[in-house]
């Protein structure tokens, strides 16, 4: 399985760049070595790390403000990735260019598009409202799972696997996870809703609320593949008055090969009774969650890599939303190789 190409995919974090003009940030997206470094006026350029004249990454020479130098022969590459300056000859070669990726720097995140140049123009970078203020707060961390993009997507789409893997994360009392009642599928995206009857409160609930632990709350949850390179998963507890505490955790899912994904996680919550600690615990109860998580997908990973081709495994209820999501993204790279 690989993946689709023609999708923005983040590339970094706002804090992995810095705020300030700084040194590179070199990461493999979509099979593509990709330096990413923020210019003078504030904005990020991606360039292909690799310079036109050798096979030698750009990440590793060094800045001269806006300008790249490469660190083996010195040649000299603007944002646009145009080769400027060669030391050993007064101009550059006819055609000295390395590729430069289209950029969209949108709350924590740094979109890129590695996909067909100008595709970017069809199909903007997702939009994240939630991740961007307006009574929200966020936390975020990054990481990479070796296992493919579609895996995390299929994972995340199906959150019956919390009772044997999260199963602290349960209210009391709530023995299995209702159907989905809604799987609305657009040509592009998948998303389903759930609500869950009235509980109490988990321990992780109680401590990030601050509400009773002993009143019973009801829940809604969704979850949607919005975009290959975005999943959202929405969950809110309401009392009598309606919600009290809403949280939203966000992926960012973007491949760096067809085994290997970096994953961009925001645990993003508002509500009327929130703990001053709200962050940094479920920083904490999400980081656990996500360890898990990669165990697990990693292992899948591994079984599906040992497995013959003809290996078919069947799917029960709780997948319509993950098979939908499968068909969208088959039917991408499908249609990207023109089958
Ligand atoms: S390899 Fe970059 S200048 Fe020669």
């Amino acid at each position: 399985m690989s993946y689709p190409k023609n999708s923005w995919y983040v590339a970094a974090t706002r804090d992995e760049m810095g705020e300030v003009a700084n040194d590179f940030l070199a990461r493999r997206i979509l099979d593509t070595p990709v330096v990413l470094f923020r210019l003078s006026d504030g904005s990020v350029a991606a360039l292909e790390d690799r310079c036109a004249h050798r096979p030698y990454p750009l990440s590793a020479g060094h800045r001269e403000d806006d300008l790249v130098v490469c660190g083996y022969h010195g040649c000299t590459y603007d944002a646009t990735g145009r080769c400027v300056r060669v030391p050993s000859q007064d101009t550059p070669p006819l055609g000295a260019q390395v590729r430069a990726f289209p950029v969209v720097e949108r709350g924590p995140f740094v979109w890129v598009w590695i996909g067909t140049p100008g595709g970017e123009r069809l199909r903007p970078p997702p939009s994240t409202p939630w991740l961007q203020g307006d009574g929200w707060s966020s936390v975020g961390e990054r990481r990479d799972v070796a296992a493919n993009l579609l895996l995390l997507h299929e994972h995340y789409l199906d959150l019956t696997n919390v009772f044997a893997m999260h199963a602290e994360m349960v209210p009391p009392g709530i023995e299995a996870l209702p159907p989905l009642e809604e799987v609305e599928v657009s040509e592009l995206s998948v998303s389903y809703v759930r609500e869950l009857p009235k509980a109490p409160l988990a321990p992780w609930e109680a401590q990030v609320s601050g509400l009773d632990s002993v009143e019973s709350f009801g829940r809604k949850e969704t979850g949607t593949f919005v975009t290959p390179g975005l999943h959202k998963q929405t969950y809110t507890i309401s009392g009598a008055d309606g919600p009290e505490l809403e949280l939203v955790r966000t992926h960012a899912f973007t491949p760096e090969s067809a085994g290997a994904t970096h994953v961009f996680l925001q645990i993003s919550w508002r509500g009327t009774a929130v703990s001053p600690e709200a962050g940094e615990q479920l920083a904490a109860v999400f980081h656990e969650m996500a360890d898990r998580d990669t165990a697990v997908l990693e292992t899948v990973q591994r079984c599906l890599d040992e497995d013959p081709p003809s290996r078919r495994y069947v799917n029960v209820k709780a997948d319509r939303a993950a098979v939908r999501a499968r068909r969208i993204i088959v039917s991408m790279v499908e249609e990207e190789r023109g089958i």
